[in-house]
């Protein structure tokens, strides 16, 4: 049995008061999760208090983007080792905001997603297609080369250790969540192709779907055979709503 991942995405919002004050408000109502992770990926100013204020919790931290060199002179990034050092235990890597914003590449997601794992931090490695590209009918073919770049090299035992994130574009801050079977279905498309290249560790590989996930649709969602969790973007900014979904992936 996997066990399913819960992650916030906060991407680029709330400042220092903020971020504590959603810390200390969902503290007060989260129960431990025994068959469940729950982890926020903050932005970097955010990350240490987080760490702070979770110790002693069950919750974990994630960043939202880094480097894949581990030092050197590149002005504006963050590094692996610079995330491991303050306790940071996930990076989302790819996010289709980073890929169509930032110009982030395949191959940069590549190396971002093996860096990740030299310094023990799991990777949540993003993939989806575009509303045009699913109007053609090419989400699976993007999907599928999407996840085959970014796993490109990496051992069976780090993939079996790998997050994947399903997040169609069309469905990112839209409202227009995939239905569970469009959800599902793409999600086993990534375990098939996995499988193909990877053996079992397909089997091991946590895949969650992201794209509008909100308190009222997440069971449905999470109940489907190969989605494992939810990477969630707006509902995590409310710790209630951010708590409806953990509840409702418990069940
Ligand atoms: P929304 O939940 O706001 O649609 O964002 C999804 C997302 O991009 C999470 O990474």
């Amino acid at each position: 049995m996997r066990r399913k991942l819960i992650a916030g995405n906060w991407k680029m919002h709330k400042n220092s008061e903020t971020a504590r004050g959603f810390a200390t408000e969902f503290l007060k109502l989260y129960q431990v999760t025994p068959d469940m992770d729950v982890c926020i990926a903050a932005p970097f100013t955010e990350l240490l208090a987080l760490e702070e204020m979770f110790a002693g919790t069950d919750l974990l931290t994630a960043a939202q983007n880094m480097h894949f060199e581990d030092q050197g002179a590149f002005t504006g990034e963050i590094s692996a080792p610079m995330l491991a050092e303050i306790g940071v235990d996930y990076v989302i890597i790819g996010h289709s905001e980073r890929r169509a914003y930032f110009a982030e590449t395949d191959e940069m997601v590549n190396k971002k997603v093996k860096k990740a794992f030299e310094w023990n931090i799991t990777p949540i490695i993003c993939c989806g297609e575009t509303l045009p590209q699913r109007q053609q009918s090419l989400e699976d073919h993007i999907v599928r080369h999407q996840v085959v770049m970014a796993l490109a090299g990496l051992t069976d035992e780090q993939v079996a250790k790998a997050v994947i994130a399903y997040e169609p574009v069309w469905a990112i801050g839209t409202g227009h969540v995939a239905t569970p079977q469009q959800a599902e279905d793409m999600c086993k498309v990534i375990r098939d192709v996995i499988r193909m290249y990877h053996g079992d560790a397909a089997d091991e590989v946590k895949i969650l779907y992201g794209g509008s996930v909100k308190p009222d649709n997440a069971k449905e969602l999470m109940e489907m055979e190969d989605i494992d969790g939810a990477l969630v973007g707006g509902a995590s900014l409310d710790p209630v709503d951010f708590l409806k979904i953990i509840h409702a992936a418990e069940n």
